[in-house]
């Protein structure tokens, strides 16, 4: 069989299994043009708000939680179909919701939907992709993402142009149901994971998996590195507190923790309401959340490019630069004094772009890719849950440190937060281009 079939069948399986990043995007996205309506309709306090807007983050951290112990029982593929079948549940639970008790019940279930897929989309592309393409294709799942924060933007504005009614915000959510059940069709037509199939004893399973996707000798070598890592492990307790998992976990946690402490939730949701403060484009905030989705979006696509190409470190240690660069240009220009809004506009989009091509994808690109198969659905959890965790974090204290200390230092925070990420990717973080999953214990235990 030629070559083209194996990378038709690997990108169609990559590409579907992305979507569970798609659902993230729309879900994290669809409540900011959503929270508006419903608070008028029900008259909410800042409490209800805020449980209304932290429901969903909850149920991320719940999803991430319980994702690892159900894949390794049930397996991948079932739990992701899992997740997939919570985003329907949660879409038509917030559209026919009588309340708002209701409204954040079925924001906790499409939270734990997208804590799920946020720990096994990536995980799962990255099992299954060719060591020479892994890069590319987690960030496959990252260009869902940005993809689904730009679709809610648009989702919610053609509603809001089609209903100029109270209950808009029911087909906001409603219309999640849509991608989530063609995802649970393409779905089906998913393998399961080989790398499961080993550790569960399937080797038959696993090795039918791999000749349909690798050419025949390929899948051979490939199938036996898999099951000699698993025979090594055999009887060893999967611990994350063994000494050649420390590294990885460490590198994997503060990656995670900086690459939201860079500031980028905050810049994407509040970005639109800083430039109308600043007297820039009127009134017109879904013109704003465009331009920086759409840069979103398109800067993705280098990492797409370029990450198998020229490494992960590289990719790092360039954007991180613009990151930086472009933060304190920001800051100073919210000094008084200083604002000049087209400017200020510019260099925003400089942080999305370099954001885009760098710490978004290759964040989750090294998470997915640096534990052994052992211990992988734990030691994922934890940093997908450091995500999270920093996610609430800088949701919370953002809107506090903005009013408190002002514009100019909380930019300036988030600079500061990504020079140590600079320094850090830079000295501590292993190239891992390249290398199959099996050879990455050898990159942490080899003198860097
Ligand atoms: C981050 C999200 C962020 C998104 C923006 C992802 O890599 O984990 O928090 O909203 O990128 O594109």
């Amino acid at each position: 069989m030629n070559e083209p079939i194996f990378s038709t069948r690997i990108n169609y399986i990559c590409l579907t299994v992305a979507i569970g990043g798609l659902l993230f995007g729309f879900d994290t996205a669809v409540i900011s043009g959503a929270i508006g309506p419903i608070k008028s309709q029900f008259a909410l306090d800042a409490v209800q708000e805020g449980w209304l807007v932290s429901s969903g983050l909850a149920g991320c951290i719940g999803g991430v939680l319980v994702a690892g112990v159900l894949s390794n029982r049930a397996g991948r593929k079932r739990t992701i179909l899992l997740a997939a079948a919570m985003f329907f549940a949660s879409g038509i639970g917030c559209a026919v919701s009588g309340g708002v008790t209701g409204l954040i019940v079925a924001r906790v279930i499409g939270g734990i939907g997208v804590g799920m897929a946020s720990v096994l989309s990536p995980m799962l592309i990255s099992e299954f992709a060719p060591a020479s393409k892994r890069g590319q294709m987690v960030a496959y799942y990252q260009l869902a993402i940005t993809v689904g924060i730009l679709l809610a933007y648009f989702s919610n504005a053609f509603i809001i142009s089609w209903m100029k009614e109270e209950e808009v915000w029911r087909p906001m959510f409603g219309v999640m149901a849509i991608p989530s059940v063609v995802f649970i069709l393409l779905l089906i037509r998913v393998p399961e994971s080989p790398r499961w199939l080993v550790s569960v004893g399937r080797e038959e399973k696993a090795r039918q998996v791999l000749e349909r996707i690798r050419p025949a000798a390929q899948a051979d070598k490939e199938l036996s590195d898999i099951g000699r890592a698993a025979r090594q492990s055999e009887g060893k307790k999967a611990s994350l507190w063994e000494g050649a998992i420390r590294l990885p976990l460490v590198i994997g946690i503060l990656l995670a923790v900086f690459q939201q402490f860079s500031g980028i939730n905050a810049i994407i949701y509040y970005g639109p309401r800083i430039f109308q403060e600043a007297g820039i484009g009127g009134n017109n905030a879904l013109v704003f959340q465009v331009i920086i989705g759409s840069i979103n979006v398109l800067f993705t696509i280098i990492a797409i490019v370029f990450s198998d190409r020229y490494g992960r470190k590289f990719l790092l240690v360039t954007g991180l630069t613009g990151i930086i660069f472009s933060l304190i240009v920001c800051g100073y220009l919210f000094q008084p004094g200083h604002m000049q809004g087209v400017v200020l506009l510019v260099f925003m989009l400089i942080y999305i772009a370099c954001f885009a091509f760098s710490l978004g994808p290759v964040t989750w690109i090294i998470i997915n890719e640096i534990f052994p198969t052992r211990v992988r659905v734990q030691a994922v959890s934890v940093c997908t849950a450091a995500v999270w965790i920093a996610v609430w974090l800088v949701g919370q204290f953002f809107p506090w440190l903005l009013e408190k200390a002002g514009a100019s230092f909380t930019f300036w925070s988030f600079a500061f937060f990504s020079l140590i990420n600079f320094f850090f990717s830079w000295k501590v973080v292993r190239e891992t281009k390249g290398k199959t999953l099996e050879e990455m214990e050898t990159v942490f235990i080899a003198p860097h």
